[in-house]
Formats: structure tokens, sequence, C-alpha cells
């Protein structure tokens, strides 16, 4: 049988587990076939110009706990859709033949996406000029619905509760009132469990619209039984009742131009005319991403990166790795995408009537609603 000649790329914002994907891809290929294996820098852009460099057992040697991707990330560049100058005038152009072209001329036979809902829209258009696609499902927001759990969740959550616990103590000290606002986009998963697992009083998420009122309400309650701080976590998309998540950069050249930010300083300066505590604000942001990956997230990428060379193996191409009732299994990627020309935001959002929203309620967590 000849040599398989498999190309790995990460697109879209770095998470934790993408070098332990790229780790077990490379080890699970080299015990199942007879192969070669190379990686596209920055995504997209390095099968644009065809830049790359080869994965072996030696170059990817100790990545597995590492956060980030020795691959690089660019999450602004869709060659169907791409930035390309003519004539000194810049213009969005189709280039995806030019990343088609180079895959045959390197001879490469297989391509494995990493990556989100931008990221796989892409893998599921190359799957449909012809390409074997393999797509492997990234993003620490866990928005992605055909799969129960992305790697880089877990860590983020990780991160989250550990930094909640550090603000605990110094929020205690000084009677204040801690706004902490997390990554997760429109989904408030990150939020939710790691506002469970690091106690926090309020937990606000853009699937439950929330009142300043309630906000207040609950620290002012908790003023009076003697609690005389309290810790807050808020998603980065959450919506104030009637009005919407505050954008804080638009990047014109990025399939989803919107990056939120801002909300916890919003939410600070108007509690602190509600509350009588001092209220400040706290961004996690990148350190949610950044770092050594759990071991909960090595585990799920050993697994999603095993099952994508189960499936080069068996030709099951056009097929997203996905964990459906604990088992790692693959769904089509034209079903993980659908038609949508561009899929930007999750589908997976948390059900406001849900179990793990009860179960906060039901430890005295308010989520600011009626
Ligand atoms: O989708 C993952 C994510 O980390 C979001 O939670 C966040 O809004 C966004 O990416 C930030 O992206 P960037 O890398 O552009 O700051």
């Amino acid at each position: 049988m000849k040599k398989k000649k498999i190309a790995i790329l990460t697109g879209g914002g770095d998470a934790p587990g993408l070098n332990a994907v790229i780790y077990s891809v490379v080890r699970a290929c080299h015990n199942m076939m007879d192969c070669e294996i190379i990686g596209y820098k920055f995504g997209y852009r390095g099968l644009y110009n065809n830049d790359f460099m080869p994965l072996t057992l030696e170059t990817t040697s100790g990545i597995l706990h590492k956060g980030g991707t020795m691959l690089y990330n660019s999450n602004k560049d869709n060659l169907f859709d791409y930035t390309v100058v003519e004539n000194g005038v810049s213009v969005k152009k189709d280039v995806s033949h030019v990343g088609v072209d180079n895959m045959k001329k390197e001879g490469v036979d297989v391509l494995v996406v990493l990556g989100g809902d931008g990221t796989l829209t892409s893998a599921r258009d190359f799957s449909r000029m012809g390409v074997n696609v393999i797509g492997v499902p990234k993003t620490i927001d866990n928005d992605l619905g055909a799969t129960e759990i992305t790697f880089g969740f877990d860590t983020a959550v990780n991160i989250v509760t550990e930094n909640l616990g550090r603000l605990h103590t110094t929020a205690e000290s000084h009677h204040r009132v801690i706004v902490v606002e997390v990554m997760g986009r429109s989904a408030g998963w990150i939020a939710l469990h790691s506002g469970i697992a690091g106690s926090a009083d309020v937990i606000l998420i853009p699937e439950i619209p929330y009142s300043m009122e309630k906000v207040a309400e609950k620290i002012n309650e908790r003023n009076a039984r003697g609690k005389r701080f309290s810790i807050v976590v808020v998603t980065e998309g959450a919506k104030e009742k009637g009005g919407s998540a505050i954008v804080s950069k638009v990047v014109d050249d990025s399939p989803d131009p919107n990056r939120f930010g801002g909300v916890a300083e919003y939410i600070a300066n108007r509690l602190e005319k509600l509350v009588d505590n001092e209220v400040r604000h706290c961004v996690l942001g990148h350190i949610q991403r950044g770092g050594e990956t759990s071991a909960a997230d090595r585990l799920l990428s050993a697994r999603y990166g095993t099952r994508a060379a189960e499936l080069i193996k068996e030709g099951k191409f056009g097929n997203m790795v996905a964990l459906i009732s604990g088992n790692m299994a693959q769904v089509p990627l034209d079903e993980v995408i659908g038609d949508a020309k561009i899929s930007t935001s999750g589908d997976k959002l948390v059900d406001p009537k849900g179990e793990l929203v009860r179960v906060a309620k039901s430890l005295g967590i308010s989520f600011a609603d009626a």
C-alpha cells in the first residue's frame, strides 16, 4: 500500500489540547499505517502559502501537556473569502483552489482540520470540493452541538475556578464585590461550570438576560446576613434584559468579526450605585486559554486524535470526530455545519431550565433573572 501523506492544520483561536491532538494524531497514524505527516502553519494561511513543517515523532515530542499549538493559529484566514491585494487594492476572493493545488503538489492525501465552527465550515467546503477531510472539534466555549464536549473547555473551567478562589480571598478582605468576566461568546458554559465549582454568588450568562436590580438584590441580601463580599461571574456575551451584548472590537476580516468585552466593567460601574460595597471588575481574558492543558483535556484530545487516525485508516472522510453518549464516534461535516455559508456562532447553548442551572439555583446562586 502507498505511503499516506497526511496534513494537519489548526484554525481559529487556540485552545488547550490542540498540541495533545497533534501529538496523538501523529503517534496513532504512525502506529496504524505507513505515513508521512506535515503541519500547515497558521491554519488555512499556511495551506494558501504552502508553508508547512514536518510532524514526526521527534518534532512533536514533549507537546502533550502544553497549551497553544505548535502549528500556530489564525482566526482570519478563510480561503473561501480571502483578502488578496490586486493592483495595490485589497479584495476578497475565493482562493480555495490554491489550497487544493498546494495539497496536490505536495501529494497530500488527507487533511486533518482542528478548529471551531468557522474553521470547520471551510473544512466542510474543502470536503465538498473532493478533499479527504477529517475534522476535530475545538473550542473552550464548548458550544458545538455535534459533540458532547470540546477539548479546551475543561482547562478553561479549571483556570477560572482557581481564579475565583483567589478573588474570593481578596474580595472578602476588602468587603468588595468583584465582577469577573469570562469567555464563551454567546454560550454560558464556562461561567456556569466554573461559577458552581468556584462558589460564585451570581452567574450571568447570555442565555438568561439579567436585571441589574436583581444582581444588587442578591448582594444586599448577602451583606444583610454578614457576608459583606460577593463574586459575580459574567460571560462576555451576557445581556441585560432588553439590551444586547457589549462588543469591544470588530475584526473585519474574521469570519466572526465581533469580539466581546467590557461587560464586567459596565456591570461594576452600574452596580456600585446600588450596593454599599466597593465594586471592582476583573477580566480573565486569554489567561483562560494559556498554560498547561488539564488532565481531562489531554485524555479527551488523545481520544479525538486516535479516532481521527482510525477514520483515516478506515477511509471515512468528510466526518468530524465526536463524543456521543460517552463514546468516540463521528458525524458528517455536512451535518455539523449544515448549509450555512459561514457558521460562526455555536449552536449548543445553556438551557435556562436545564439541570445545571437548577443545581446552581438550589445552591443559592442567583442568575439575576425574574
Ligand atoms: O471562541 C473561543 C474564544 O476564546 C471566545 O471565548 C472568545 O470570545 C474569543 O475566542 C476570543 O478570540 P480572540 O482570540 O480573537 O481574542
